[in-house]
């Protein structure tokens, strides 16, 4: 599981680049955490959240700060992003932290889950982490989620390509068209962006996206939000 797409969490040893992505709004962070409010509000009922590559949480906790949330167990390889989590969340909400694969860590839960050992999540929430995984932890990954029993919403946000667009045009595109947008970096942060793209991030088209859920037992696709390079969709 190491040969995989490790290299990705480079980035995010260091956790304030990152932070800076997210303060300058690049990436969507706020329209995001409207559409997994949303996706919350939707279960009707108090939220157990498993959240696949949480970075430092920031997210989940912009999202949740105002719903009922029950635990929120977040995943993630950097030490560096988990360490900075726990301030985030309102008092009432139990963290948990793992450190490690999610993959793994996903595959590990669903074995307790399916045995009753512990209370599965209803909000699974995957946002910008699952474009670094290979084809087979992808589907590995969303085959141990799948296990979680009804009611559930599948949060999945994540970079897409266009429908016919290669990888490099995509790399092309976000490089020349987003990119330059991303003020409040320096130009060697930009470059560091640059690298890590190129090694680390492979992300799908939205229709192979549905057809991935949709094999592994994940329905009704939504579209929660939707832009040039960042989309939101909503399964269950
Ligand atoms: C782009 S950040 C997203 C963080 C957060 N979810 C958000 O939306 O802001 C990607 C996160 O996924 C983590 N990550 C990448 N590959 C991972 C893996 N295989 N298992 C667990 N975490 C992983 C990285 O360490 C990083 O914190």
């Amino acid at each position: 599981m190491n040969s995989s797409r490790d290299t990705s969490v480079e980035l995010f040893r260091h956790w304030g680049l990152y932070d800076r992505i997210i303060l300058g709004n690049h990436m969507r962070h706020q329209q995001m955490a409207l559409a997994v409010t949303k996706a919350a509000e939707s279960l009707n009922a108090p939220c157990r959240v498993l959240d696949l590559g949480c970075g430092d949480g920031q997210l989940a906790a912009m999202a949740l700060c105002n719903c009922h949330c029950e635990w929120w167990h977040g995943v993630d390889l950097s030490r560096a992003a988990l360490d900075s989590a726990p301030q985030l969340f309102p008092g009432q909400t139990t963290i948990q932290f793992t450190e490690g694969h999610l993959t793994i860590v996903t595959h590990q839960l669903a074995e307790q889950w399916l045995v009753g050992r512990s209370t599965p999540p209803n909000l699974l929430l995957a946002s910008y982490a699952l474009h670094h995984l290979s084809e087979s932890q992808l589907q590995q990954t969303l085959a141990d989620l799948a296990c979680v029993p009804q009611p559930r919403a599948f949060c999945w946000i994540d970079l897409y390509l266009s429908e016919g667009e290669s990888r490099q045009d995509w790399l092309h595109r976000f490089h020349t068209t987003a990119l330059p947008t991303w003020s409040n970096l320096t130009e060697a942060e930009v470059s560091e962006v640059i690298a890590h793209m190129q090694t680390s991030d492979f992300p799908l088209t939205e229709s192979r996206r549905v057809e991935l859920a949709t094999q592994f037992g994940f329905q009704s696709h939504e579209v929660l939000f939707r832009d040039d390079f960042y989309l939101a969709s909503l399964f269950r």
